[in-house]
């Protein structure tokens, strides 16, 4: 799918999203390597630590469903909507490759999982040399 348009559909879940402490929506949108799509917003909680994130939320949608991830994009009312590393470190996890698109000054930037977070711990790190 058009980067452009799955941009579309992660503006479109972010207004869905429950984010009544910071005020902050962000929207994500995930497309499997099978051509589904698993969308995310952020889900807040009073216990403010127990929030997560919309990457999060629509990457464990498609991984539910036994689905792989090929692209994610993430959008948030401010045109700025870089990934956090918490969120990098769980693109990384399921594909390294996984292409990423997010705002920057609301302009689309296109990028990659290994890209956002090198140099990464990983299953291969577990491994003894
Ligand atoms: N947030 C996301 O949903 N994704 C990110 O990558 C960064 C932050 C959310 C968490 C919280 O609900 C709000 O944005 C402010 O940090």
């Amino acid at each position: 799918m058009d980067p452009e348009k799955l941009m579309d559909l992660a503006r479109k879940a972010m207004n869905d999203a429950y984010a009544p402490y910071s005020g902050f929506k962000v929207g994500a949108v995930v497309l499997t390597k099978s051509g589904k799509v698993f969308t995310g917003f952020n889900i807040e909680n009073a216990s403010y630590g127990l929030s997560i994130c919309a990457e999060m939320v629509a990457i464990f949608k498609a991984i539910s469903e036994k689905e792989d991830l090929g692209a994610i994009a993430i959008a948030s009312k401010s045109g700025n909507s870089q990934p956090c590393g918490t969120c990098r470190q769980v693109m990384i996890e399921f594909n390294p490759n996984a292409e990423v698109y997010y705002l920057k000054n609301g302009k689309l930037v296109m990028t990659t999982a290994s890209q956002l977070l090198p140099e990464s711990f990983n299953a291969a790190s577990l491994n003894n040399s």
